[in-house]
């Protein structure tokens, strides 16, 4: 079970604190980095950490201090065009696919400006009395740590792909977790009660609570290990049709996958990049960065499936989770009664809310305090750069 260790019901001093413990980790993550790191675009699905460090700093300077601090002059003019990341309500941006051409302004520039919102959010934090400006502050802390997780991941993508496979940091808590756990949860048919409740924060995608009715089920204790996926791939899980959905076996041939991301066979042992540099694949540690084709293949093969994120939700507590992105076999949909806030801020969750997949859990990337059993996290079917991995039911 996971501690619901969210940022909720905050004081004013409890808000100032944890503003500054959430600021400071982004800037600790990017530590271990070169100036060079903080550039590349590699492919369009990862954002330069320089570009993420700039784009939670915006959020905060357009959603908060040109709205709530009298005479708040920007910082910079440019920035809104470069550091807007999709919200149409606030106006022009730079297309996702240039940002890795962001060479200027400068990194120092970008800790500059970190600096400059920093000290104008400590005027605001002096006096929180407003509820919507709580509410802002509070989603623009998880919308930070939420980049945190983003930013790991895409580090990882920008290292990795470099063919000398550096090393970003040795040590911490960002390794592989083995599996400890076996055996099954059983769980009842009945009504079970989803999304999210009470006052603590939560995005608007957990809301509103409501009922399922769930058939009875059982669902893995332990997340799928490395063992047991080179085992399907020594089955010849990659060449078998039968296995896979159709788009799954389409995206199989075009992009000639056959293993999963960072894994590398070199003379006929597979080694797989963390960041810790390349290493030998642990057969005992918990599978990583795997497409939901890929878990739905697996799940096939072994004669399961992968639960909805309702039965995933009803069984939390129940069980050990934490390591890695659940894949579900959830559609990312609204739930009952969902509404998209007006403005900006209703552009947050709402328009993604077709063709892409539910995750469940967390993962070992994922930012302190940052993590509930109703959260859900989305990705597109064929998107495996996240920790994402592999729990069966039956
Ligand atoms: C929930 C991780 C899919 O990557 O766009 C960042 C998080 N939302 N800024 C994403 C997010 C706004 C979101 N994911
Ligand atoms: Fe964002």
């Amino acid at each position: 079970m996971q501690p619901e260790n969210n940022i909720a019901e905050l004081t004013a001093l409890d808000l100032r604190e944890e503003y500054i413990l959430v600021r400071n980790l982004s800037e600790k993550i990017c530590e271990p980095l070169e100036k060079e790191d903080y550039v590349p675009q590699p492919v369009p699905f990862v954002s330069p950490p320089k570009w993420h460090l700039a784009h939670s700093t915006w959020f905060f300077e357009t959603f908060i201090l040109s709205n709530y601090l009298p005479g708040y002059q920007i910082f910079h003019s440019d920035f809104s065009y470069l550091f807007n990341s999709y919200y149409n309500n606030v106006g022009n941006r730079i297309l996702r696919t240039n940002r890795g051409n962001i060479t200027r302004p400068t990194i120092e520039t970008v800790y500059a400006y970190r600096q400059y919102v920093d000290q104008h959010m400590a005027i605001i934090l002096e006096s929180v009395d407003d509820s919507r400006l709580l509410d802002l502050v509070q989603l623009g802390l998880h919308h930070e740590q939420q980049h945190q997780e983003l930013m790991i991941t895409d580090i990882k993508y920008i290292l990795g792909h470099n063919p000398i496979f550096p090393v970003y940091k040795i040590g911490g808590t960002l390794f592989d977790p083995e599996n400890t756990e076996e055996g099954f949860v059983d769980m009842g048919e009945g009504i079970y009660e989803i999304g999210h409740k009470g006052n603590g924060f939560c995005f608007d995608n957990e809301l509103g609570n409501h009922k399922v009715y769930l058939h009875p089920f059982s669902i893995s204790k332990s997340l799928v290990t490395n063992e047991e996926y080179l085992n399907f791939m020594a089955a010849g899980g990659y060449q078998d049709f039968n296995l896979w959905l159709d788009e799954g076996w389409a995206w199989v041939n075009d992009n000639q996958v056959s293993s999963p991301l960072y894994w590398h066979n070199i003379d006929g042992t597979w080694f797989q990049y963390s960041l810790e540099g390349l290493q030998k694949v642990n057969p005992k540690a918990v599978l990583s960065h795997i497409s939901y084709f890929e878990a739905a293949a697996f799940a096939q093969w072994k004669g399961m499936r992968l639960p909805t994120e309702f039965e995933w939700e009803a069984a939390a507590e129940r069980l050990n989770w934490g390591a890695r992105w659940e894949w579900t076999n959830s559609a990312y949909l609204p739930y009952p009664g969902f509404t998209r806030a007006a403005g900006a801020v209703g552009e947050y969750n709402g328009k993604f809310m077709i063709n892409q997949m539910v995750l469940r859990g967390a993962s070992v990337a994922t930012s302190p305090g940052h993590s509930r059993k109703t959260y859900r996290n989305f990705f597109h079917t064929n998107e495996r750069w996240q920790f994402t991995g592999i729990r069966l039911a039956r």
